[in-house]
């Protein structure tokens, strides 16, 4: 069986949710509380044990690489002013991957730039994670799901249950239990379903496992849902030429690509953060109590 090496992280899109927030800031560089978005998932990668990241760009989008840059000037300048500290932390995020940037010339779907990556993933499994799904958990979600493969050996999809009037609002998978703990084996995969089109709950997150196959597949895939060429369509495609596996994931899911998402991981986050959380909760309670006075 071929070992994980790579993680793919599609930063491409437009980000129109977050309107005019990112005209000229990439959505995945927006602050959530200490860091930006991007830096939470790569971080999720290098504790699962990867190194190789494929970042999959676009026009406007080289902050996300300036970030994970070494920037000589701001070293220069804040060993000067003697933040040895401050120097640190950057040399460390500078250290924490090598990323390697593919260009999407134009936001044709989440399939299309995940094919952008075949050249550079070649023959051998790898990981997906899109770059505004924020998961906090114990062990990573990706070091979760590559345990799973290592018993497997096949693609999975990251899901979570969500209420039944919500599933139109994401890929929808259909599964029947399996011996491994909280995995399904997938028999349907449907985009963003009308109501009543599936009975199932589980719904798939921005967290994949997936075999070489699919470049072939998404490849010939045409654009579905949206005009745009869907990684679902392609992931039912490949499902049906091999088994593939659907993993209810242990942690919280954020999907910071929309505003309400967004800001509840801000919250959460703060509140567990070691220094501002104690008097960040603070401000929630006084702020709650006054409510209750006020009645509002
Ligand atoms: P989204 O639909 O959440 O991203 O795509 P978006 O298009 O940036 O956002 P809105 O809806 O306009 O606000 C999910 C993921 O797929 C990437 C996005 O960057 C995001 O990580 N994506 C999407 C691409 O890389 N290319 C595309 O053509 C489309």
């Amino acid at each position: 069986m071929k070992r994980i090496r790579k993680a793919v992280i599609p930063v491409a899109g437009l980000g129109t949710r977050f309107l005019p927030a990112t005209k000229a800031i990439p959505k995945e560089m927006l602050n959530i509380v200490d860091r930006p978005t991007i830096q939470y998932i790569v971080e999720e990668v290098v504790a699962s044990g990867i190194d190789e990241v494929i970042l999959i760009t676009s026009e406007g989008k080289s902050a996300i690489e300036n970030h994970f840059d070494y920037d000589f000037e701001l070293d220069t300048i804040l060993k000067q002013k003697n933040k040895q500290e401050l120097c640190d932390n950057l040399n460390s995020l500078s250290k924490l991957i090598d990323v390697v940037s593919v260009r999407q010339k134009e936001p044709l779907g989440l399939g299309h730039a995940i094919w952008m990556a075949r050249k550079v993933v070649g023959d051998e499994p790898f990981l997906v994670l899109l770059g505004d799904d924020l998961v906090r958990a114990e062990k990573p979600c990706c070091r979760q799901m590559i345990d799973l493969y290592n018993q497997v050996g096949e693609a999975i999809v990251a899901v979570q249950r969500v209420p039944m009037d919500q599933t139109y609002q994401y890929g929808i998978v259909e599964g029947k239990d399996t011996s491994y703990d909280r995995t399904f084996k997938v028999k349907r995969m449907v985009e963003k379903p009308a109501p009543g089109a599936s009975n199932s709950d589980m719904a798939i997150i921005g967290r994949y496992l997936l075999m070489p196959e699919i470049f072939d597949i998404l490849g010939t895939t045409t654009p579905g849902h949206g005009g745009e060429i869907q990684l679902t369509d392609a992931l039912q495609v490949l499902s049906n030429q091999r088994s593939m596996y659907a993993y209810e994931f242990e942690g919280r899911r954020y999907d910071a690509g929309d505003k309400l998402g967004y800001l509840k991981a801000i919250v959460d986050i703060a509140m567990e953060h070691p220094e501002l959380g104690t008097p960040f909760k603070e401000h929630l309670q006084s702020l709650c109590l006054k409510k209750q006075e006020t009645g509002d």
